[in-house]
């Protein structure tokens, strides 16, 4: 904690001191040893590379898709030629929820987030060109996030890459959707048994993938302040991690591909000091409460989105500001992977040139400023490293508790994390609506008129188009093959002991559709239903 001065004590985004002024008493007692470490060495604060940006800069991945498989295929290759170093596979919300282009719950909706993904073709259609043994690609895809990483797999094997060498990551983490963001299909305890499978199936069959990208980002996006975005987050990795265990999975076999995911807000300071925390307090529960020995099982592996929440519709052009601060905060943090919101995202689908100016803030940080030509300059930092303590601190209280109420799942059954959510996002409102919390061109630095945008739209065409390529599939392929298939997935599932990537494969290279798959698992396990708690 930081000396008193007679300024009033701000505070941050999570509700701790921010002092005016900081100095050396701040950091009384301060082992950096012990709190710090090496960079690439427990307890990993320093970041989790010995060399960080200076041997390579984090990946720039761009989250996009949309319309059809077609369109977003352009795209991707529009952002590799731009300079993109991963991919990143935004789905539309029929492909996330198990549900194919032509059920009645999809219409209105295909291809309107994401690109509507159905089949084997699409995905093929997907990825044309794109050299699956050269790039990672990330999918956020959560309940189905089985089926699309087997389609994947199918894909890359058309293409003759090797399971083995294919890159990237699922999303894969439920728990948050059943806390924030909602795209889960089955209860926690089979999505938990699918989440195991997955990490079982990739440890013997794809040990490059990243198995999980366990979110915090949604959660903030919802509200969440900065500790409750770790704490929460970390609660989520540590029932993974149980379930992993529990199914019989050593800790070191498993561990290393578990990957995660955080927002970076404006409020730079406490971002720096939030992803330093976050490294530290893993690193402790893996080697401590897990029994982890493999660094790799310690360390605290993250991609970033700058927050989609603080990009304004009013005067678009200063979320560009905005998102080169966040952007700055998540280096600074020391992230692996970044993705830099379009500024005119608050408004529609981000234009090209948008998503080229997104990228360009990426480069420009890369490689315009000094950021990446040394590790971690904030350590030592009275201000950051005085944070980084109070956050930690704050951090493992907020654990504390959750582990009290049973650890995530029994909270999330209890509606714990999503009512401390709403109540942090009802106080923040409150301060914005009040200008106590200055929102630049929103409730401060207005104008008038503002200025006419043209957004990109997403046609209505693409529903129809898919609706007709699902006939056609339907039609043309071994429909006894496929029953046979999606039969042996719903037998498995009704059982135990089964992975069951296995049967759902076998099920996909007979042609079953991504939404014949979810729906035969739904025919077993049903579909869950959240109690809401107040
Ligand atoms: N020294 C030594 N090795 C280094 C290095 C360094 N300085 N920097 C990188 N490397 C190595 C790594 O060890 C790795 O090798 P390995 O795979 O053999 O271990 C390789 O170079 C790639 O480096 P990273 O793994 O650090 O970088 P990646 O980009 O490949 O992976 C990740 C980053 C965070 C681990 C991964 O999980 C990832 O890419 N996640 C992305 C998730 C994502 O994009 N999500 C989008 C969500 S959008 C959403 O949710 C919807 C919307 O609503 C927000």
């Amino acid at each position: 904690m930081a000396d008193s001065t007679d300024k009033p004590t701000a505070r941050t985004e999570s509700d701790l001191p921010l002092e005016a002024v900081y100095d050396a008493s701040s950091l009384q007692g301060f082992d950096p040893d012990d709190r710090l470490g090496k960079p690439g060495a427990y307890p990993f604060t320093r970041g989790v590379y010995p060399t960080m940006y200076t041997g390579r800069p984090w990946t720039m991945r761009q989250y996009a898709g949309f319309g059809t498989a077609r369109e977003s295929n352009q795209r991707y290759h529009e952002l590799v030629n731009a300079g993109t170093g991963g991919l990143s596979v935004a789905f539309d919300l029929p492909t996330q929820m198990g549900y194919d282009s032509d059920a009645p719950l999809a219409s209105g909706e295909v291809g309107k987030v994401g690109v509507a993904v159905d089949s084997l073709d699409d995905m093929r259609v997907l990825f044309d060109g794109l050299p699956l043994d050269k790039v990672s690609t990330s999918m956020t895809i959560n309940a189905p996030a089985s089926t699309l990483l087997l389609m994947y797999q199918l894909v890359a094997a058309e293409q003759g890459v090797a399971a083995g060498q294919l890159t990237g990551t699922i999303q894969n983490d439920v728990l948050k959707e059943y806390i924030a963001r909602g795209t889960y299909i089955y209860p926690p305890a089979q999505s938990l048994r699918l989440i195991s499978d997955i990490f079982a199936y990739c440890n013997k069959e794809i040990p490059r993938w990243n198995t999980i990208s366990i979110s915090g980002y949604h959660m903030a996006e919802a509200g969440a302040t900065p500790v409750q975005e770790i704490a929460f987050t970390l609660a989520n990795a540590k029932a993974y991690v149980q379930a992993a265990i529990d199914a019989g999975l050593d800790v070191d076999a498993f561990a290393p591909r578990l990957s995660f995911f955080f927002v970076a807000r404006t409020t730079l300071i406490e971002e720096v000091a939030k992803f330093r925390a976050a490294r530290r307090i893993w690193a402790r529960i893996m080697r401590d409460e897990f029994g982890a020995k493999n660094p790799k099982s310690q360390m605290l592996r993250f991609h970033t989105q700058t927050a989609g929440v603080q990009l304004t519709a009013q005067q678009p052009e200063v979320n560009l500001i905005r998102v080169s601060l966040q952007g700055l905060a998540a280096v600074l943090g020391g992230t692996q992977s970044l993705h830099t919101n379009s500024f005119d995202e608050a408004i529609a689908l981000p234009t090209q040139k948008a998503a080229r100016l997104a990228l360009r803030t990426q480069q420009v940080i890369a490689f315009e400023t000094d950021v990446c030509k040394t590790v971690d300059p904030f350590a030592g930092s009275y201000v950051v490293e005085s944070l980084t303590n109070d956050i930690e601190e704050a951090v493992w209280e907020l654990l504390t508790k959750v582990d009290d109420l049973g650890g995530a799942v029994p909270a999330i059954e209890q509606g714990f994390q999503k009512s401390e959510i709403e109540r942090s996002a009802y106080a923040t409102q409150l301060k914005t609506d009040s200008g106590e919390r200055t929102v630049v061109g929103l409730n401060k630095f207005t104008i008038d008129q503002e200025e006419h945008y043209d957004p990109l739209r997403v046609d209505p065409q693409i529903e129809v188009d898919q609706c007709e390529r699902l006939a056609e599939l339907r039609k043309n392929r071994d429909n006894g093959a496929v029953e046979a298939g999606l039969d042996g997935l719903r037998t498995a599932a009704e059982g135990s002991g089964t992975n069951l990537l296995i049967p759902m494969k076998e099920a996909l290279e007979a042609g079953a559709t991504g939404g014949e798959v979810s729906n035969a698992l739904r025919d077993v396990w049903g579909q869950y239903v959240p109690r809401d708690a107040f």
